[in-house]
């Protein structure tokens, strides 16, 4: 059975169709892809498929998490699986993350709810999950948020979507709005846990070469509609639809541009403080 599968699967905000049609399965221990512009519907569809989505977006067809209905269904039940069959990271880890409340204390809380761990055994857990993210215990959990660097923050938000030990995780732009260094850093964690723990995983992302190394399989959206999909490797190596042609031409553009910059003395700070 998939992890996850989307059917059909429509979303409309007022007259607007931000999603449309779409139908896409996730095996387990399957790595995913989703890839397109800004607005093309990534975001989106990741919510849906956890029954986050805003208010004025309503989800029609189905989405199914380890085979239950998350399209319709009641907060408390789409609550259950949240966690325990996926985590989400998002691109912003203060989102995922409450600024007043410890560190230690926020990864304890899923640890709480959904395995039942009290005393010294949750403390002991925590520090587990800490070390899990490679970051030092004691002094990180007694952290708060704004006390830690946008890399260590992030890593907290995937200590915290890991908690609970879910088949799937879905990371929406993770490593966007770090530093080139801490991305590297991060896509390498994120790498190992998939693996050492054979999670599936949906990888949402713009940058081509990052999709490219975290996934086997890659559907490309436009104005909400999947336009293809396939392996990775066939998809970017040979694109057949014009829309996926076109963002492999202006990924290759931007590469070409910083590789004849490469060459030149301060080249690869220019990169840095620009974010690339
Ligand atoms: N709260 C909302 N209410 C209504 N429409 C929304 C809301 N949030 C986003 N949208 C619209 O939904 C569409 C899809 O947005 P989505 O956030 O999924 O795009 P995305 O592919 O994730 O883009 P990005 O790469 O910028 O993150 C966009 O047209 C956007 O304007
Ligand atoms: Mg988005």
């Amino acid at each position: 059975m998939s992890l996850l599968q989307a059917t059909h699967l429509t979303l409309r905000a007022g007259s607007a169709t931000l999603v449309d049609d779409v139908t896409f399965a996730l095996a387990p221990g399957e790595r995913v892809g989703l890839v397109g512009e800004s607005g093309s519907g990534k975001s989106m569809t990741a919510l849906a498929a956890l029954g986050l989505l805003p208010d004025a977006v309503t989800a029609t067809g189905s989405a199914r998490l380890d085979g239950r209905e998350v399209v319709g269904a009641a907060d408390a039940a789409v609550r259950r699986l949240r966690g325990t069959v996926a985590g989400i990271v998002f691109q912003e880890p203060l989102t995922a993350l409450d600024p007043l409340m410890r560190v230690g204390r926020q990864i304890a809380e899923p640890l709480r709810r959904h395995r039942g761990l009290r005393g010294a055994a949750l403390r002991e857990e925590v520090a587990r999950a800490l070390a899990d993210v490679s970051l030092e215990g004691d002094r990180i959990a007694r952290a708060y948020p704004h006390e830690l660097s946008g890399g260590q923050r992030q890593r907290v938000a995937i200590a915290i979507a890991l908690a609970a030990d879910p088949q799937l995780l879905i990371a929406d732009e993770p490593t966007t709005a770090l530093d080139v260094t801490v991305q590297d850093e991060v896509l390498t964690l994120l790498e190992r846990l998939v693996a050492d723990r054979g999670m599936g995983l949906l990888f949402i992302s713009h940058d081509l070469a990052v999709v490219s190394r975290m996934v086997d399989r890659v559907l490309v959206l436009q104005h909400g509609h999947v336009v293809e999909e396939g392996a990775v490797r066939r998809v970017l190596g040979a694109p057949r639809h014009p829309y996926t042609r076109t963002l492999v031409d202006s990924a290759r553009f931007l590469d070409a541009a910083l590789d004849v910059g490469a060459g030149s003395p301060g080249a690869e700070s220019d990169r840095r403080r620009e974010g690339r």
